[in-house]
Order: C-alpha cells, then sequence, then structure tokens
C-alpha cells in the first residue's frame, strides 16, 4: 500500500496536501520521490475470522466493520480522485440541516476554511458518540492489520482513545499551521519508540475514516470525506517528515539503567537512572517511560533536576492507586533494572533572554521540574528573582521541602513558600492559585507551572486574571495534561 513520505513541501495546507494520503509512496531507493496521483484501488479486504461463539456482540461489530469496510473500499478510488481534483470552493460547503459546529472559530481568529468548516461539523455529530466511534475505529484496524497490534500494549483501556482524539485535536486545529505543526512534529518524533512506519499511517487513515462515516452519518458525504483525506494526509506528512528528520540525530528510545531508587514517603520515590547513550534535554521538560513489567505501556515523567555533567537523569514518581507504571516505579524498581525512554518533550524552559523573574507554582511531584528550572537559573549565574510556591495536601507530603529550603539558603535570588491546603501547618494554607494571587501583581515575572492538571487550569486562570500575559506562561502540555491522570 503506498504512504505518505517525507514531502518536499511539507506544510499542511500546501499544494501537496490536496494528493489524498495514499499517493505519495516511499520507493525502495528512499530518495522520497512521489508516486503517481490517483492510486490504483485496493483489493477487497480478506472476511475476518469466525468469532468465538459466546463473544455475540463483538462479532456483530467485527463484522459491521468488515462490511463497512468493503463498501468503503470500493468507494475510496473514486473518493480519492475528487480529492486529487477538489479545488478549494470558495465557500463552505452549503448546509444541509447539520448541526452547527462546536467551536467555528479557529485559534487564529479568521473564518474557518471550507476543510476545516466540514471537519468541525463531523466533530460535533461524533461528540456524543466518540466511545462508540473509537471502539470501531481500533477493532477494524486490528481486523484488517493484525500486525499492528503488536505495536500496542497488552491492555489499551485508559489509552486507547489518545490516539483517536490526537486526530481529532488536529482537525480541530486544521487553521492554525504553526500550532498543529509544533503538536504533530512532537508526536511524530515520539512515534518512533512506538515503531511506527511511514506505511502504517494509510492503513490508520482508512480506519479512521471508516469510523467518522459510520458515526457521523449525517455530516458525511463525499466533499466531508475529501476534506478528511486531505487533512489526515497532511497530518501524516508532518509526523513521518519529523520522525523521519529526527532519525538522522536521534536514537528512536535510550536505555536507561536505574541506579539509584530512595523512597522519600510510602508512596513517592526518586528514580536516578544511567542512559546508555548521551540524553540532550533541558530543564523544565518530561519524557516517556517504560518499564519492564508493563511492555508497551509509557507514562510522562518530568526532569527533577538541571543536566548533569554525569549524565544521569532523575525522576520524582508517585504512585497512584492502581496506577501501572508509578505503581512499578515506585514498589518494583530496584538498582540495575533497565527502563526504556522516549524523547524529551514539554515546552517549559527558561528564556534566558530576558531578566524576568520566575513566578514558580509546584503541586506534588510537580515540584520537580520547578527544581529543575531553580539549578538551571543558578548554572546561568543571571541573578533573577525566583519565587517557588509549592504546594501540596498535607504538609507531610511536602516531600521535598528540605531540598528546596537548602536551595533557598544557596541562592538569595531564591524564595520558597509552602502550602498546604488541607490540615495544620506552619506555612501557608489554602489552594496554590490563591495564595499566589494575594502576594501579587507579578508585574515583571514570567509564570511556570507544573502539577496536577486540575492545579494547572485554575493556577493558568489566575494568573491571567492577574495580569500575566498568557504568552509568559509556562506550564505542562495541555495535551498530555488532559490525556493524562492528575499526579
Ligand atoms: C507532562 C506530564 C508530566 C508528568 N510528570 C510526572 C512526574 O514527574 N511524576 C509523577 O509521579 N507523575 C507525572 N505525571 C503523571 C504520569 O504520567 C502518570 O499519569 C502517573 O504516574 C499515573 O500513571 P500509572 O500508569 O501509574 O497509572 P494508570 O495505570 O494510568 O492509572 C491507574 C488509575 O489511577 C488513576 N489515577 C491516576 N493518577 C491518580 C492520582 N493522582 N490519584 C488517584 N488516582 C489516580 C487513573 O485515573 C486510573 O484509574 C506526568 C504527566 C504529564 C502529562
Ligand atoms: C495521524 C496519525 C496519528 C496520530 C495523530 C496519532 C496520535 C497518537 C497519540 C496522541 C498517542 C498517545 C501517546 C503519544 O502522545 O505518543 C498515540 C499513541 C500511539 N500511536 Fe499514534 N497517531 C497516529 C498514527 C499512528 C500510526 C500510523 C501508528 C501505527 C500503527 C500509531 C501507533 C501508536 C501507538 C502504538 C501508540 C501507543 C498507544 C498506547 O500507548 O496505548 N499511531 N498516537
Amino acid at each position: 500500500m503506498d504512504a505518505p513520505t517525507r514531502s518536499a513541501d511539507g506544510g499542511p495546507h500546501g499544494r501537496g496536501s490536496d494528493r489524498g494520503w495514499f499517493t505519495p509512496t516511499q520507493p525502495p531507493d528512499g530518495t522520497g520521490a512521489h508516486a503517481p496521483a490517483v492510486p490504483p484501488a485496493l483489493p477487497p479486504a480478506p472476511a475476518p475470522p469466525p468469532p468465538p461463539p459466546h463473544d455475540r456482540q463483538r462479532a456483530h461489530e467485527q463484522q459491521q466493520a468488515h462490511e463497512h469496510r468493503q463498501a468503503h473500499v470500493q468507494k475510496r478510488a473514486q473518493v480519492q480522485r475528487q480529492a486529487h481534483e477538489h479545488q478549494r470552493p470558495a465557500e463552505p460547503p452549503p448546509d444541509q440541516g447539520f448541526r452547527p459546529a462546536p467551536d467555528p472559530v479557529p485559534a487564529t481568529g479568521a473564518a474557518p476554511s471550507p476543510d476545516a468548516y466540514a471537519l468541525r461539523r463531523t466533530l460535533a455529530e461524533l461528540e456524543p458518540v466518540a466511545d462508540k466511534a473509537t471502539s470501531y475505529f481500533y477493532a477494524l484496524l486490528f481486523i484488517q492489520n493484525p500486525d499492528l497490534r503488536a505495536l500496542f500494549p497488552v491492555a489499551m483501556d485508559a489509552q486507547r482513545d489518545r490516539l483517536f482524539k490526537a486526530l481529532l485535536t488536529a482537525a480541530r486545529h486544521a487553521d492554525d499551521p504553526a500550532t498543529l505543526t509544533a503538536y504533530l512534529s512532537r508526536l511524530g518524533r515520539g512515534h518512533r519508540k512506538y515503531g511506527t512506519r511511514p506505511e502504517h499511517y494509510p492503513a490508520v487513515g482508512e480506519c479512521l475514516l471508516a469510523a467518522l462515516s459510520r458515526y457521523a452519518p449525517d455530516t458525511w458525504n463525499e466533499a466531508t470525506e475529501a476534506a478528511w483525506v486531505r487533512t489526515y494526509t497532511a497530518i501524516s506528512q508532518i509526523m513521518i517528515d519529523a520522525a523521519a528528520e529526527d532519525e538522522e540525530q536521534s536514537p528512536a528510545w535510550w536505555q536507561g539503567e536505574i541506579v539509584r531508587h530512595e523512597l522519600r514517603t510510602p508512596d513517592i520515590a526518586v528514580v536516578t537512572v544511567r542512559p546508555d547513550q548521551p540524553y540532550p534535554f533541558l530543564a523544565g521538560q518530561y519524557t516517556t517511560l517504560e518499564t519492564p513489567w508493563w511492555p508497551r505501556v509509557w507514562r510522562h515523567y518530568s526532569f527533577s533536576a538541571a543536566p548533569r555533567p554525569d549524565g544521569l537523569l532523575s525522576f520524582h514518581v508517585k504512585a497512584v492507586p492502581a496506577g501501572w507504571v508509578s505503581g512499578a516505579l515506585v514498589h518494583r524498581a530496584r538498582p540495575g533494572d533497565v527502563l526504556r525512554l522516549g524523547p524529551p518533550a514539554g515546552s517549559m524552559i527558561v528564556d534566558h533572554s530576558t531578566d524576568n523573574g520566575l513566578l514558580c507554582l509546584g503541586g506534588g511531584t510537580g515540584i520537580a521540574p520547578i527544581k529543575a528550572l531553580v539549578e538551571d537559573v543558578a548554572e546561568h549565574g543571571r541573578c533573577r528573582p525566583v519565587e517557588v510556591f509549592y504546594g501540596a495536601r498535607h504538609a507531610g507530603d511536602l516531600y521535598d521541602i528540605d531540598t528546596m529550603l537548602r536551595l533557598q539558603r544557596a541562592h538569595n535570588w531564591l524564595s520558597v513558600r509552602p502550602v498546604v491546603s488541607d490540615g495544620p501547618t506552619r506555612g501557608l494554607c489554602g489552594e496554590l492559585p490563591a495564595i499566589v494571587r494575594q502576594y501579587g501583581p507579578w508585574p515583571a515575572y514570567d509564570a511556570y507551572l507544573s502539577g496536577p492538571p486540575g492545579m494547572i487550569r485554575s493556577g493558568v486562570d489566575t494568573l491571567v486574571g492577574i495580569g500575566i500575559p498568557s504568552h509568559r506562561i509556562r506550564h505542562d502540555e495541555i495535551g498530555g495534561l488532559m490525556a493524562a491522570a492528575p499526579r
């Protein structure tokens, strides 16, 4: 099957995206030349194997998926031709009695493009049945491409909607190429660790379209399908290009041997690993970790120290109830165990081009990247005021307060304030954002937030409310946060 490859133009809205996602091919010599614009139709898909008799519902789903796939394959060649010939209409497609899109205004503030308009209508219709569409998408993907199942974790309950949701998120931001490209490039680089290859993208795209057309039938028509084809092609191309570029300079993953494991509280451990090759990152960033006990289950963890001369990497991990990876890292991992690490990510890094102060909010293990930021400022040797508010529910949960107070004693530009929301304390009592507001305003400060998603959301709202412009507020990735459990 043909697949998108590295593109010459690459951009999400370049003419290249009009080719349809099946059209660019990866030639055997890897030169990146593209195949003819309209590919031949796929052969009919093989019938799925007979299901076990006890699983009728699943059998029914699978049969439907198969039938749908057959119809889809027959229609596809025609759609591809239309996608290829499609010229962007000057006006959005005529209203056919569909519900309005949930968010008709794109991030740029301009009117949505016709494609974005069509995508959003699909999404509005899909929203109430998103779970079913996701299940159908994966059922179809694994029936049609059994070899792809091995790339995913055995149990996908908590995580399985992330791929699907990201596709939808990308579609939502179709009119904001800068944000979209940055997001998708990171995603494409991160996919190298899963073993994703360019030829996998068309398979995923076909199943996505099949799920969309099935679960958003009222808004689905050929023009809509062509819009999704163009968008998915563009998304894939950005991810593939970013992965290919990354391949020239970085491994797909690193191995890291645990060299130290320190239990700070019954459920928080500081884990230090030695990567098998140099691991470049910036203070404030995070990575993904896979443990030997849960293959292909990756979770995000922030670096708790700025890059060190010995190359060691440290993480603060809190074991959440029934948490797979965090539980293993806190209660099972020991020196000598080997983890896998994905590439670094995250934009919560210090802007060294300004002398603004740093206002830092760290909740729970969110203090880990804040500590790394403090070390980074110290290493740069410029005396910028750094105000850290370190929040936890109970005083006993402030597991790293001694380290932070030691840093405060060492640097007269640093101030650390513990904040406890529940129970007795000799420090400040209340919710972190409210306390920070009391100490404001913060006119000459850039803000950095890390911790549970709820704390970050209310923290950002508070800081914007007291006049810190949003471009001077940095925090862990929102997409990742929305997908991840609280910490
Ligand atoms: C950018 C980013 C950086 C992160 N950095 C860190 C870090 O430095 N240290 C750290 O410890 N974590 C961090 N996390 C959270 C981490 O990625 C995992 O989500 C967390 O460790 C739980 O993973 P798990 O596999 O153990 O739990 P899962 O198996 O994913 O979840 C098990 C169950 O526990 C629930 N659950 C999850 N968290 C909690 C909680 N806090 N309280 C109660 N129930 C919960 C889940 O909803 C689920 O039902 C970060 C997350 C992001 C997005
Ligand atoms: C446009 C295409 C795609 C998008 C937008 C996308 C998006 C995502 C996202 C957001 C995640 C969650 C974890 C992360 O951030 O890395 C993810 C995970 C994953 N993706 Fe993709 N993906 C795409 C294509 C593919 C393809 C073609 C494959 C190969 C089969 C693939 C395989 C995986 C795997 C194996 C995971 C891990 C799943 C898990 O942890 O449960 N993805 N994808």
